[in-house]
């Protein structure tokens, strides 16, 4: 009932409509009318509410459900269907859920906020509500689990393309990780189910700090997080970034899926990587060995070059930059 009251306010965006009107056409009493009306007041939606002219949409706030990302939606199957909370304790956790009893491709869960919200290697992702993007995308490409970094590869590309309509100066640090003046502001945790040959479902899972101000994060960030407000000193759109992604990640991940191109995706995670050419500290397994950034190639993998002068494809470790 809300959603369509809501519906019926923006199809006559700025011009009044009587409550005799809404309940009309929607089939409620007038007092149920006000009490959604109340509903989507404290939910950050502008109406007035004038005695004898009725209920006027003044403003929408920059929620991320459906119904405010619906108007600006550009793809066809990226956001077809949006699930959307307040709070939840991982989107991921959610996605895979959902993914387990069959959810379609395309389906996204979007949360204001998450209470256990995962990084990789066990690490925390940490968002206060309704300042940054949370989310998980089901995908079931008929691909197998050794190609499951490239989709990380088309997720950081995608969130790279769309920030760069707000800001210049984004880096990708492979293998997940977006960076604005060499801080992380956005992080993405592919989790993937299947046997060897055939992926059952991937969860994409993009957390990105958007309007979060320094003092937002816990004092052990400080040094390492950032957000996009923190770097430009603007209030960004948090629908229009997502809904840009969405259409970037769509446009890469069907021409990966449908024909088998992923060139000029690791080409874009190349030109604007943060340490292809630079010495780095690589972390796997608990060992860390100091390399040169040679490559990202085309299975998505980083190819480095240790001191012993051997050359390596790396999938996924943990990376410094010295
Ligand atoms: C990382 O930095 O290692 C990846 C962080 C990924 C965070 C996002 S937020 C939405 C989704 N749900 C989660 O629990 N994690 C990802």
């Amino acid at each position: 009932m809300k959603a369509k009251i809501l519906e019926l306010l923006k199809q006559n965006k700025k011009l009044f409509l009587s409550g005799e009107e809404i309940s009309r056409q929607i089939g409620i009493t007038r007092a149920a009318v006000w009490k959604y009306i109340k509903q989507l007041q404290s939910e950050g939606y502008l109406i007035e509410s004038v005695s004898n002219n009725g209920y006027k949409l003044v403003d929408c706030p920059d929620l991320l459900t459906y119904e405010e990302l619906s108007e600006n939606l550009k793809t066809n199957m990226i956001g077809s269907k949006i699930i959307h909370f307040d709070s939840i304790d991982s989107t991921n956790n959610k996605a895979k859920e959902l993914a387990e009893k069959g959810e379609p491709e395309g389906t996204v869960i979007i949360s204001e906020a998450q209470t256990s919200g995962k990084g990789r290697v066990g690490r925390l992702w940490y968002s206060k509500a309704y300042q940054g993007i949370c989310l998980s995308i089901i995908l079931r490409p008929n691909i197998d689990l050794l190609s499951v970094p490239l989709i990380t590869q088309i997720a950081c590309a995608a969130a790279c393309k769309a920030t760069m309509k707000i800001t210049d100066g984004v880096q990708i640090k492979w293998p997940n990780d977006l960076l604005l003046g060499g801080r992380k502001f956005c992080g993405i945790l592919t989790e993937s189910s299947g046997e060897i040959d055939k992926v059952n479902y991937i969860i994409v899972g993009i957390g990105i700090n958007v309007n979060q101000e320094k003092n937002d994060f816990p004092e052990s960030l400080e040094k390492k997080a950032t957000s996009i407000k923190i770097e430009t000193q603007n209030q960004i759109s948090r629908k229009n970034l997502v809904c840009d992604i969405f259409y970037e990640f769509e446009k890469m991940y069907m021409e990966y899926k449908e024909n088998g191109i992923i060139n000029d995706v690791i080409d874009y995670c190349r030109r604007y990587s943060s340490i292809v050419g630079k010495q780095i500290i690589v972390e796997r397994n608990g060992t860390g060995n100091r390399a040169k950034v040679v490559d990202i190639n085309n299975c998505g993998q980083l190819v480095v070059e240790l001191e012993s002068g051997n050359t390596e494809c790396i999938s996924t470790g943990n990376i410094t930059i010295l």
